[in-house]
């Protein structure tokens, strides 16, 4: 098993796929999604393009579908939720299936839907990705971040660290064995160093600091947790996520 990390959408290689794509927006579409999934969500379809998101959604019936979208961390109007994990309640979502676009996660997912496994992490599921690479062992896994509009995110790639500090702790591969990119290496050491302060992180994080300014800070506490829900989002048509 080899790990590649991509810090963005814009780093990730176009011209392959690997074996299995992990998709990391912990600030927040991956831990709304995992969320909304936790609580009953029939599936999250997301999109990267708003229109569209419309358009589809518009096909099913109001009562079997939720509208989510955020730009610039605010909630976008029309839509019936913004892009907080906390709003994904059961009371909110159960049966219904989320339509999601956000202003980077969602285009992370997009930009490796092709892969023949896409699977959505953060660190409230962390250990539920790293039970599916344990157990599947896919020869080649990228860990996606979705960043900043094509800027390095700090909370991104500490739980894709994560997810490697992780697997190297409860497998038999050696560093050397599991390092696909450098970039594996500059995760694993961001995580070693923040893991048992990861709220303190996101508050020097510029997304953090950004969600901050918009009143975010319970958000920011729960997407700081740690292998919290068991849920793993896989895709199981493009752009389609359910519960693995
Ligand atoms: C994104 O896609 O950039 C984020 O999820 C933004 C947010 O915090 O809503």
């Amino acid at each position: 098993m080899k790990l590649f990390v991509y810090h963005t959408p814009e780093l990730t290689p176009k011209d392959k796929v690997p074996d299995c794509a992990i998709a990391i927006d912990v600030l927040r579409a991956t831990t709304t999604i995992a969320t909304a999934l936790n609580a009953g969500a029939e599936a999250v379809q997301a999109f990267s393009d708003l229109d569209k998101l419309m358009q589809v959604s518009q096909q099913w019936s109001a009562d079997k579908r939720l509208r989510a979208g955020e730009r610039g961390g605010n909630k976008v109007s029309g839509c019936d939720l913004g892009n907080s994990p906390l709003d994904c309640t059961p009371e909110v979502v159960q049966g219904r299936r989320l339509f999601i676009s956000t202003t980077n996660g969602t285009r992370a997912l997009q930009c490796v839907e092709n892969a023949p496994v896409v699977l959505a992490a953060a660190l409230v599921n962390r250990q539920a990705a790293v039970q599916y690479l344990l157990a599947q062992q896919p020869e080649t896994t990228w860990l996606v971040g979705s960043g900043w509009e094509g800027s390095f995110s700090l909370e991104d790639t500490v739980c894709a660290g994560a997810i490697a500090h992780s697997l190297l702790e409860q497998s038999r591969y050696s560093l050397d064995e599991l390092v696909g990119n450098d970039e594996v290496v500059d995760a694993i050491a961001l995580y070693s160093q923040w893991q048992d302060k990861l709220l303190e992180m996101f508050h020097h994080a510029s997304h953090g600091k950004r969600l901050l300014r918009l009143k975010g800070h319970e958000d920011l506490k729960y997407c700081a947790q740690t292998d919290i829900l068991e849920v793993l989002p896989i895709q199981k048509e493009p752009g389609v996520l359910v519960k693995n």
